[in-house]
């Protein structure tokens, strides 16, 4: 072989080897591009700590105290309920974008926070929500703020647990109108899908078929996250007396009094005590009574009966009450002191609670009840909205 001839193997071989280093980069560069989705994340929520089990376990001041109503009703060292917890950082993450993505609707247009939207407290600001063709929804969108800790879902109470809860808006005509099977089919269509819930929950084979199991695993653990417990409340509550004004400490007395007996059902530290109570809320003109708890519970003596809510970050979820009948929190303390059962329609005979009663709040009392709801407002663990989507889809539908 002559000069040449090695000079041109040799600028052939180096041609080959740099066409070969392009082609082997070029293709490790598809698939970063095709990672769009972030690894899932493995730090937990804050108001959560990482124990050795890769658990995600609650975290607040009000795990010092163990008195369970014990100082009185209304007492501020008040225990918690106990949380659902327990959900590793990456199995909440998955939650979050599942919580976000409207691919779980029938037709990829509805996200569950298309009614739990963030920014609005997770409701939606309407009195009763929008769900699938603009069908509009016969209650309003209750906040998700510090539902782990609520042992009863649903106005009415009609769910038992978050897994539960979920299958209504899911499989509902009216609301995501998708099935069980196409739900999965459609999941599991999706690689990104594939790979995130594989990583979540590492004990199967990577490419075992998503289960419904997961699915209602992941979003009840994003929703069990989130935290509400840092307001001025809290701080004033766990010793801080300047974290509250003069204005929003006599609210606050007035809430708790045996006057206004607000504390009796809307119990701190959660603000709710989780039972049905029949209040005899109005309906919007026109709209006939809910009947509420009855249905599911079969019961008449709880015909117009509506679980507490809780009024943790209340001042954010306007309108209110089941019917979102009051536009404001002004009127619905009003509501309180217009009459015991004042609202209940001429042909029905509610049973009322015996603490809903003629209280006769005088207009300045009202106005200090309102201070004090708003020192109920902490948004400080909100959870970041996904930018992309592993569905690919947007995240831009949110009802308002
Ligand atoms: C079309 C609007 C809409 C969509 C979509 C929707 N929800 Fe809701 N959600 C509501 C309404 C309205 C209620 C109250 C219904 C009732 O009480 O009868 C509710 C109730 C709830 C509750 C009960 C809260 C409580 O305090 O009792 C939870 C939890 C919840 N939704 C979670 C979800 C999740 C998770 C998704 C997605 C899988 C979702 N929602 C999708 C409107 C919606
Ligand atoms: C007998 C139990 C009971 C008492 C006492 C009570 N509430 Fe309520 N509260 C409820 C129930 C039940 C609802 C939901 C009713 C409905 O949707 O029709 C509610 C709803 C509310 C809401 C609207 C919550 C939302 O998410 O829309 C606010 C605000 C409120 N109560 C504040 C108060 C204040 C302030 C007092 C004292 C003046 C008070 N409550 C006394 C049981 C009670």
């Amino acid at each position: 072989m002559n000069k040449k001839g090695i000079i041109l193997k040799g600028v052939v071989f180096v041609f080959f080897t740099a066409a070969l280093w392009w082609l082997l980069g070029s293709s490790a560069r598809m698939e970063s591009s095709y990672y769009e989705v972030p690894r899932l994340n493995c730090d937990c929520p804050p108001g959560f700590k990482l124990n050795e089990n890769n658990e995600c376990i609650a975290q607040n001041l009000y795990m010092a105290y163990t008195t369970n109503n014990d100082p009185g009703v209304g007492g501020l060292k008040t225990a918690l309920p106990e949380i659902r917890d327990g959900f590793s950082p990456q199995q909440i993450d998955l939650g979050r974008y599942l919580f976000f993505d409207p691919v779980l609707s029938k037709d990829g247009t509805i996200s569950c926070a298309t009614c739990h939207d963030p920014k609005k407290g997770f409701s939606d600001g309407l009195a009763a929500s929008i769900g699938m063709n603009g069908h509009e929804l016969t209650r309003s969108a209750p906040s998700l703020w510090n539902v782990g800790y609520l042992k009863l879902l649903f106005w009415d109470g009609r769910a038992k647990s978050l897994e539960e809860q979920m299958k209504g808006p899911l499989f509902s005509e009216e609301e995501m109108a998708n099935t069980p099977e196409n739900l999965l089919k459609t999941l599991n269509g999706i690689k990104n899908y594939r790979m995130l819930f594989a990583e979540a929950f590492p004990g199967r084979e990577k490419d075992n078929e998503i289960t419904l199991d997961e699915i209602y695993k992941a979003i009840t653990a994003f929703e069990a996250s989130l935290i509400s417990l840092n307001s001025k409340y809290d701080r004033y509550a766990h010793g801080y007396p300047q974290a509250l004004n003069e204005k929003e400490i006599e609210g606050l007395n007035v809430f708790r009094s045996f006057v206004a007996r607000c504390a009796e059902c809307h119990t701190p530290p959660l603000f709710t005590n989780q039972q049905i109570a029949v209040i005899g809320s109005p309906e919007p003109d026109g709209k006939p009574l809910d009947p509420g708890a009855e249905v599911p519970y079969n019961d008449t003596t709880m015909r117009g009966g509506f679980k507490v809510p809780s009024l943790r970050n209340i001042e954010k979820t306007a309108p209110y009450m089941h019917s979102g009948n009051f536009a404001t929190l002004r009127e619905t303390v009003q509501f309180y002191t217009d009459g015991r059962g004042h609202a209940v329609p001429e042909n029905e005979t509610l049973r009322v609670h015996w603490h809903i009663w003629e209280p006769e709040l005088t207009g300045y009392e009202l106005d200090r009840l309102v201070d004090f709801l708003k020192t109920l407002t902490d948004e400080s663990f909100i959870p970041e909205e996904p930018a992309s989507l592993p569905s690919g889809l947007s995240n831009t539908n949110h009802n308002s």
